[in-house]
């Protein structure tokens, strides 16, 4: 028996904050209505209080997608919560999120809070959300830094008063592994009231460790992981989803699932990337463009005996076609000839050896050599069967 654990994608919030990255209503639509046929269980739609443009996108979301919890985010502010009530109201099933600040650092100089005025506001703001909706997840911001034992006492009173989830952001992508996992631990542990309600890892990647220790995180109790597609978010981004998702199916002893339809990883990755104007780097795990392509001389001759020599994941398991042998200066004989044939050109061994030293030549002029090179390169040969 796996552990289900519940794929909160927030692309279109907290993804959607990154500068130049605002979307219309409309492409918001087409984005949820791919993320929807991903298979996640919730989809932050926005911060409807925010502008009247993500107020209508919310209220567009709830009415479109059917299969998936519609959020919208909110401040611990009554006015907030109300305006994202309004904005939900059409959802199959609506989820209000809804919180403040928790760390010395925001409760002292942003908030300019007591302790028990925090443990009060959280209260309040769990209370005003459920007289609109069932579904209220409580976020402690800044969870990350915040005094486990302080954090423990607002997450009691939030689920006291009604929240079905609790997040506990590393909003400044702060914390280690061992850390963020033991906290979790820690509310586990000491929360009284933790079992009516399910915890949820939520990790920025300013220190590069958004997807460890959003794992840590399930590994010691938490049941819904925060994401973003392509990892996308505020400074250094979020979780990428394409990346839990993935670890969790490669690493089935670990003994959790999704519901992802991981075959759509590949196509959403791009489409989200075009439509927010958000290039993926080249080498990002999972969906980036080099991902699955092999371009030193072992690692292609390696994978031309058998791809598991160097491929962890099919790449049709992601939505990618195939793997590609790029050929480059630093390719090998092997390489140039598995290339040679997928362009249908077949050379004894005397020619491979002539054309290897030729193509090596110009690979260092032209970085890759792609298939109408090769078709060049290989024109003196007369035996040769050009498709
Ligand atoms: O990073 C964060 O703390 C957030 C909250 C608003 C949930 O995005
Ligand atoms: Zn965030």
């Amino acid at each position: 028996m796996h552990n289900r654990i519940q794929i909160f994608d927030t692309t279109l919030r907290d993804g959607e904050q990154v500068p130049g990255c605002g979307l219309t209503k409309t492409k918001k639509l087409e984005i949820a209505k791919s993320l929807e046929a991903l298979g996640v269980d919730v989809i932050e739609a926005g911060f409807p209080i925010s502008s009247p443009g993500d107020f209508e996108s919310v209220r567009l979301l709830s009415k479109e997608i059917k299969n998936a919890t519609v959020c919208g985010l909110s401040r611990a502010v009554k006015k907030d919560i109300e305006c994202a009530a309004e904005a939900l109201k059409g959802a199959a099933r609506p989820r209000i999120h809804t919180g403040l600040g928790t760390s010395d650092q925001h409760v002292l100089t942003k908030l300019k809070m007591t302790h028990a005025q925090v443990i009060e506001k959280a209260k309040e703001c769990v209370s005003f959300a459920k007289n609109f909706v069932d579904d209220v997840e409580f976020y402690a911001e800044d969870a990350g830094r915040t005094d486990n034992a302080f954090l423990a006492q607002v997450v009691e009173a939030a689920i006291a008063a009604g929240a079905t989830v609790v997040n506990i952001p590393d909003t400044t992508g702060f914390c280690m592994p061992e850390v963020y996992g033991a906290k979790i631990k820690y509310l586990i542990d000491n929360v009284k009231n933790i079992d009516q309600a399910i915890i949820s890892a939520h990790c920025h990647n300013d220190l590069g460790l958004a997807t460890a220790n959003s794992i840590a995180a399930i590994r010691n109790g938490a049941r819904q992981i925060e994401c973003t597609i392509n990892g996308i978010g505020e400074r250094a981004g979020n979780t990428s989803l394409e990346e839990v998702v993935m670890i969790m199916k490669k690493h089935e002893w670990l003994g959790f699932e999704t519901g992802i339809n991981t075959k759509h990883l590949y196509p959403i990755s791009r489409m989200v990337s075009e439509t927010m104007c958000m290039p993926v780097q080249p080498n990002k795990a999972i969906v980036g463009a080099n991902a699955f392509s092999h371009s030193s001389g072992i690692h292609q001759d390696g994978v031309i005996k058998n791809k598991d020599n160097y491929e962890i994941i099919d790449p049709y398991e992601v939505g990618v076609n195939k793997s590609s042998i790029i050929l480059t200066a630093r390719s090998g004989r092997a390489a140039l000839n598995f290339r040679l044939a997928e362009v249908g050109i077949v050379l004894s061994k005397d020619e491979l050896e002539e054309a290897y030293k030729e193509f090596l030549v110009l690979a260092d002029e032209i970085n890759i050599v792609e298939d109408d090179d090769l078709k060049h390169l290989a024109r003196k040969f007369n035996n040769v069967a050009v498709k």
